[in-house]
């Protein structure tokens, strides 16, 4: 028997005026994207950037609906909008960001298991760590180098039957 220690190693920033450009740019274009978010249920606005590795950015939000569980993350909605657009470009970032109409967020909002599930999969299909970059509405800034980090042990397809 032994033990395995698995690490999250977080590069935290003062704000987001410590980030280099083009972390910073990506900030913005995901906040400007929350603000577009269809959220009329929950009043959590969720926006995403993704820099992909031919330098165009897809930005998305959530989408509520009435029949709640039909809604989707803005991480979903924007990884699967960059992956129809631009299928086999792989993604260099993802800014994601919130604003909580109820109150204001003072911390960075992380993504949840499914969407990180999602982009473990285009982490590992593309076989290069996607960087996530986190923040609220103000305070820290978080940056992560890769989406294995935030999800160690992650469902695979190599876990599938061959053939798939
Ligand atoms: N939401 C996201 O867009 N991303 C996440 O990672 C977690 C939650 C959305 C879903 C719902 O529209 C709202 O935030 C409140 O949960």
């Amino acid at each position: 028997m032994k033990k395995v220690e698995v690490k999250t190693s977080v590069t935290v920033y003062e704000d987001e005026n410590e980030l280099m450009k083009e972390d910073y740019d990506l900030l913005m274009k995901a906040r400007a994207a929350a603000g577009r978010a269809y959220a009329i249920y929950s009043h959590f606005q969720v926006g995403a950037a993704i820099l992909l590795t031919n330098g165009e950015v897809i930005t998305g939000n959530n989408q509520e609906n009435s029949a709640y569980p039909s809604g989707l993350c803005a991480e979903r909605t924007t990884a699967f909008y960059a992956s129809s657009r631009y299928p086999n470009v792989p993604f260099l970032k993802i800014a994601i960001t919130a604003i909580n109409r109820k109150e204001k967020l003072t911390k960075p909002v992380t993504p949840c298991g499914a969407c990180r599930q999602v982009l473990s999969e285009y982490e590992q299909l593309y076989k290069s760590p996607i960087q996530v970059l986190l923040a609220g509405e103000e305070g820290e800034v978080w940056k992560i180098n890769s989406i294995a980090e935030i999800l160690p042990l992650s469902f695979s397809s190599d876990f599938l039957p061959d053939g798939n």
